[in-house]
């Protein structure tokens, strides 16, 4: 992991992505040649991310909301779900694509989106964009990305979705949901569990705020790039001036009017709620609790899947 700072060009742990999977290994030795630490558990970037980025940018990242009992429990409901493993079949050739609404994956792993990626490195977003196409994979690019859809799109070719935030200004949505569309995004992702920001108590004791040289890029030519200064977290106060709290499923038709995209509703976590997404016209939902950082004391994503 380069410093944040670091511009030099491509961080030298992507530098296999260009390379073939069978040259992964070899790849990799140099960069313990070069005293870096060799990563062999994606756990291993929390700690990594913690000695190297500014508290604030940290907590940010790694918090959920209130008392972090459904964070904790994410990651518990995965580890208490268990292999069955069935022996003597051939694996010799394995082939783990899938399909997303009639798009080609590599594997059933996509890409979540997560706000602000370039307080962690200046690529940000765009080095996402392009790891997510290398592995053959999609990406959801967060509305409040610190890169803008065209930005993002011009890193080549790849399949993309957005992750779309409703403002009480409609005309925004429809600027932003048409140039996502130009850009070359697929689908639209529906944060519907987002209606007040979750009490991210680390965020108000750090009075979190984006990095002054950094700018919500898909905001920026109509002023609603930056947030507030306050006294408690500045993106609270940013969702809470901006963020459409009436938002309902009428507006799941709504925006069906204004883009022939398809729309996920990203946020369910009931059969009842995927009921009614289906009979509001959704493509498809996203069972998703916002990485335990919105509603605490809700289950683990995973334990809602059955129902
Ligand atoms: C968050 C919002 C931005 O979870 O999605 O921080």
């Amino acid at each position: 992991i380069p410093h944040p700072g670091d511009t030099t060009g491509p961080p030298s742990l992507f530098r296999f992505r260009s390379r073939t999977r069978t040259s992964l290994r070899p790849s990799l030795l140099p960069l313990r040649d070069m005293g870096m630490e060799m990563i062999t558990n994606v756990s291993e970037y929390e700690r990594l991310a913690k000695e190297k980025l500014p508290k604030m940018v940290y907590d940010y990242y790694a918090s959920g909301a209130e008392d972090q009992w459904t964070l904790n429990e994410n990651r518990e409901a995965f580890s208490r779900i268990l292999f069955r493993p069935r022996v003597l079949i051939d694996v010799s050739h394995i082939n783990m694509a899938t399909n997303i609404l009639g798009f080609d994956v590599s594997m059933p792993i996509m890409i979540a989106p997560t706000a602000m990626q370039k307080m962690a490195h200046p690529e940000g977003e765009l080095a996402t964009a392009r790891a997510a196409a290398s592995a053959g994979t999609i990406m959801t690019l967060s509305s409040w990305a610190t890169s803008s859809v065209e930005r993002v799109n011009s890193v080549g070719p790849g399949i993309r979705f957005f992750q779309l935030y409703v403002y009480k200004d409609r005309n925004i949505v429809r600027q932003l949901v048409k140039r996502a569309e130009m850009a070359g995004f697929k689908a639209i992702a529906l944060t519907v569990d987002t209606p007040r920001l979750g009490r991210r108590e680390a965020d108000i004791k750090n009075r979190f705020n984006l990095p002054p040289h950094l700018v919500l890029e898909n905001f920026a030519a109509l002023d609603l790039g930056k947030m507030d200064k306050t006294d408690d977290s500045g993106l609270a106060s940013y969702v809470a001036s901006q963020v459409d709290q009436s938002l309902c499923w009428e507006d799941v038709r709504w925006l069906q009017t204004i883009t022939s995209l398809p729309i996920l509703v990203k946020g369910v976590m009931t059969a009842e709620d995927t009921r009614i997404a289906i009979e509001y016209g959704a493509a498809g939902i996203i069972v998703s609790n916002h990485g335990a950082r919105q509603l605490d004391y809700v289950p683990a994503t995973i334990s809602c899947l059955e129902e």
